[in-house]
């Protein structure tokens, strides 16, 4: 009995710990990950979504991209405004005919291993991954969308 109690709570606290591990958060592990690689151009000194889309050209010359140095920031980009945005420049191309990835997959890591997983760990924060514009997302897709 001892030993049937004592292996079904080795179960529970590995199904725990395994929950745990699996599930990505900004602060966990997102926000790390952009000031390695993203905020050198994204960062509190880049322009909002707003003025950068004022000036596109003049920010791409800076090398700035629109600012996703907060949460806020950043989730405009997953499933807000301009939901997808993300998903569709980090994409790494496999799963869409063309192949091409998208142009923010090369900063992701500067080896194919390392832009492989950090877009796994994007994927599993996104929650579903989808590559559709804003006003192509049904109100469906969008709830699944659900970065933490
Ligand atoms: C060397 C500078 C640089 C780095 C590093 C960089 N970006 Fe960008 N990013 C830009 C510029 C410039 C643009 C705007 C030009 C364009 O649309 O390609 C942009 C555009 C974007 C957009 C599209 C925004 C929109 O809706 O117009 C997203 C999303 C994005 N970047 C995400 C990222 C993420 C995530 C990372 C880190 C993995 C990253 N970028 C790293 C420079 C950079």
């Amino acid at each position: 009995m001892k030993k049937i109690l004592g292996s079904a709570i080795a179960m529970v606290l590995f199904l725990f710990g395994f929950g745990y591990a699996e599930t990505v958060t900004y602060n966990g592990k997102i926000q790390a990950i952009m000031a390695a690689k993203c905020v050198a151009c994204h960062g509190n000194n880049a322009p909002t979504l707003e003025d950068f889309k004022k000036d596109k050209e003049r920010f791409k010359q800076m090398m700035k991209g629109p600012r996703m140095d907060t949460y806020e920031n950043l989730i405009i980009f997953v499933n807000g405004k301009d939901a997808g945005a993300l998903m569709r420049r980090l994409d790494d191309g496999k799963s869409k005919a063309d192949g091409r990835p998208g142009n923010m997959y090369q900063y992701l890591g500067s080896t194919e291993d390392e832009r492989q997983n950090n877009l796994s760990v994007f994927k599993k924060w996104v929650g579903s991954w989808n590559l559709k514009k804003r006003a192509e997302l049904t109100e469906e897709e969008l709830n699944k969308i659900t970065p933490l």
